[in-house]
């Protein structure tokens, strides 16, 4: 689709010629606008979801087409989002990232990770033959990042610190070498927003969506789908969004319950995916859940690793802790009988 870019701090435009995800007045990180609402042109199918996304020369967006399957108790649904190439939903939003870069003449892109996303993001970067130069916290999964090196090729740095850390020097990282800062940006927003469109063309009458939250891209994109179909009277009533933090991260639960600013809190949970103590998109997506009547919801250590063991034993398939993050909130929350829940379930990698 047509769209511009606007800078969500100093509100400057830019053009979709524009070679770059933060603004270069001020830093700040941008927001694609379509011209049009994009969900008039979903039909509901695989294929119609690269309809939805930023036009791009070299992209024909094939992404998603993940199962959504019956949970053993009822009302619940999975989300079975580790079915993507590389084991999580971040392939939605790098299948996007990696075109525009290649688009834009990038022969290399730099990025932050907790793990997921540095893992799709250097494959899809290998595939379009452009270096990937990834920036990982040190807290990270050993096995996540040997993959990453050994099968994706990728130039790795270790930071001494959290992700917080490691986003910082991949952004210095990417203006020294000139090259594409992927990550927690807004054309990764817009791929991973499509969970929300599938989901909705899976399960019509799906009253309340679960998502686990880090950097909150995930669930902001998916907000930002739902006031789209919304908007566009495609959907009547838009299902109630839910996110997942770990108890012990959990800067937007407090957040949205204090009802103050988000402040940093050093991440000190296994589910390391999701160990991000100042998440990028938190503010913009506190305010869309707010006026949504959405909600935030935190989850223990021990919570997210029964769910992954009994996740295993239900489905012979083996989901990372903040995969289930999203499951294990399910058995927390009170939802009426009649209600359909979907819990997205958002990787495999452990
Ligand atoms: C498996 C998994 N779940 C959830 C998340 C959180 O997504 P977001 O950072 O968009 O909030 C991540 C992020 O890396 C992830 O890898």
């Amino acid at each position: 689709m047509d769209y511009t870019l606007r800078c969500t701090a100093c509100g400057a435009g830019y053009s979709a010629a524009y070679k770059s995800q933060v603004c270069g007045k001020c830093s700040g990180i941008l927001e694609v606008r379509y011209e049009g609402n994009p969900s008039a042109r979903f039909d509901g199918g695989f294929w119609s979801l690269g309809r939805l996304l930023p036009k791009s020369k070299y992209a024909s967006y094939e992404l998603g087409n993940t199962e959504l399957v019956g949970a053993r108790r009822r009302g619940l649904w999975l989300k079975l989002e580790l079915q993507n190439p590389t084991r999580s939903f971040k392939d939605r939003g790098s299948v996007v990232e990696i075109a525009k870069a290649k688009e834009y003449g990038y022969r290399e892109v730099a990025c932050a990770s907790t793990g997921n996303m540095a893992y799709s993001v250097a494959y899809y970067a290998k595939l379009s033959g452009i270096k990937a130069k990834i920036f990982i916290s040190s807290n990270a999964n050993r096995d996540k990042i040997r993959d990453i090196r050994e099968t994706h090729d990728a130039g790795i740095t270790r930071v001494d610190g959290d992700f917080t850390e490691a986003q910082g020097r991949a952004f210095n990282y990417a203006r020294r070498k000139r090259a594409f800062l992927a990550g927690d940006y807004c054309y990764r927003q817009e791929g991973q927003r499509t969970i929300f469109y599938e989901i909705m063309a899976q399960l019509p009458g799906v009253t309340h969506i679960i998502v686990p939250v880090g950097n909150a891209t995930l669930l902001s994109g998916m907000l930002k789908a739902s006031m789209e179909m919304e908007a566009s009277g495609v959907i009547k009533r838009a299902p109630r969004m839910i996110g997942v933090e770990a108890e012990k991260c959990a800067p937007m639960f407090k957040a949205f319950s204090s009802r103050k600013p988000i402040k940093y809190e050093k991440p000190r949970t296994l589910a390391d995916a999701i160990a991000v103590g100042y998440p990028t998109f938190g503010e913009t997506a506190l305010q869309m859940l707010r006026a949504q009547k959405g909600s935030m919801v935190k989850v223990t250590e021990k919570e997210m690793a029964a769910e992954q063991n009994r996740f295993l034993n239900e489905h012979g398939i083996i989901a990372e802790l903040a995969g289930v993050a999203s499951i294990a909130a399910y058995r927390k929350l009170r939802l009426p009988r009649s209600a359909k829940a979907v819990a997205v379930v958002t990787g495999g990698n452990v």
